[in-house]
């Protein structure tokens, strides 16, 4: 649907772009349809894993981070407000003067309310309306009124309560998540040499695992969220930290933890989505050594025990408080290959879409 809103913007003049020079997306993902843009001059800003290798898959550029000097802009909003009125800034600042920056989403995601307070802040601007969506235009200014320098800093990394630094958009953008600290209270040593935080977020989970257990040698911290891997490098200093910038589903890492932790990602989009932390359970029982284990936290209602069925040989829970439980599971079943020649593991679930 992004792409007909982009032909009806580009077909009614509302945005138009010049004969040459790059194009910079801001968040395009894996499956937005770009076709009607020319695909040579296109430079795209991406921070989810999975959206950056669907893109390069179809031949899409990646945008060296302090690019600027585009001559057109789109951004493809976020769910998150903040986030996104941070996008439109970084993208008014990267266009050259006269650049005329797109911004397309979907109702759902608030797009109404950021026509709005574009308006408010650079002008009137129409838009076009189609497919549960909206896109319009905004001619970069010469000079940037404030509003749009106070965007860019409401965006920005924020050190919050207890000096975690995080940001708009990231799971738990204000602080420690309450599941995360249940398990956290319950970690404790030995956890083993080897460690994996498997979506790690901003680095909280990792944090605790390394103050409980001096006897940790490396913890590797996988993440989709360049952001949130951007702040945890940040929050976790501590020189046994490996950081890893992937899709932790399909995760290639060496394997044979002694234990793997994990507050897993429950949304894909909107809806509540089990099958995502169950194709984390499977991956964790994948990675772990024979002798290994899983420390797990979830909202209390989520059903994942068929999983931690499927892929440990026992599993209890520690501590169920404030609507989560903490999980430990022991006896990794990760198998062979079943017959046909696939393990469960092969067919991990779609990724989730940045909320967790
Ligand atoms: C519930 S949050 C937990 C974050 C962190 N461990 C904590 O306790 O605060 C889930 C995290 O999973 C990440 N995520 C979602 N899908 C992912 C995937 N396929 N691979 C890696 N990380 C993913 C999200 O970006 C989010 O940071």
């Amino acid at each position: 649907m992004a792409r007909d809103r982009i032909a009806a913007a580009l077909a009614a003049g509302l945005w138009t772009l010049p004969e040459s020079g790059p194009i910079g997306l801001f968040r395009p993902r894996s499956d937005t349809d770009l076709s009607a843009l020319p695909g040579d001059r296109l430079r795209a800003f991406v921070t989810w894993a999975p959206d950056a290798a669907g893109l390069a898959a179809r031949g899409i550029a990646m945008a060296e981070p302090d690019a600027a000097g585009f001559a057109a802009a789109a951004v493809f909003a976020t769910r998150a407000r903040v986030e996104t009125l941070g996008l439109i800034a970084a993208a008014l600042a990267r266009c050259r003067p006269g650049g005329a920056v797109l911004i397309d989403g979907r109702r759902g995601d608030g797009i109404d309310g950021l026509w709005r307070a574009c308006r408010a802040a650079l002008g009137g601007s129409d838009s076009v309306t189609l497919g549960h969506g909206r896109a319009f235009a905004l001619d970069r200014p010469e000079t940037l009124p404030d509003l749009v320098a106070q965007w860019a800093t409401e965006a920005a990394p924020r050190r919050v309560a207890g000096g975690w630094l995080t940001r708009a958009g990231l799971f738990s953008a204000d602080g420690p998540d309450p599941g995360s600290a249940l398990l956290g209270d319950r970690l404790h040593a030995p956890l083993g040499a080897r460690v994996a935080d498997l979506a790690a977020g901003w680095g909280y989970l990792a944090a605790r695992a390394l103050a409980a257990d001096p006897g940790i040698e490396r913890l590797d911290l996988i993440e989709a969220d360049a952001n949130a891997v951007a702040c945890a490098r940040e929050n976790v200093t501590d020189p046994r930290a490996r950081f890893h910038w992937a899709d932790a589903t399909a995760w290639q890492g060496a394997g044979g933890y002694d234990s793997v932790l994990m507050n897993p990602p429950f949304h894909d989009g909107r809806a509540a989505d089990p099958a995502l932390g169950r194709a984390f359970i499977a991956r964790a029982a994948q990675l772990l050594r024979p002798g290994g284990r899983l420390w797990l936290v979830a909202n209390r209602q989520l059903p994942y025990e068929p999983a931690l069925d499927a892929g440990f040989a026992r599993h209890e829970i520690l501590t169920a408080a404030h609507g989560f439980k903490v999980i430990r599971a022991e006896g990794p079943r990760a198998g062979p290959p079943r017959r046909g020649g696939r393990s469960r593991l092969d067919r991990p679930a779609a990724p989730a879409r940045r909320r967790p």
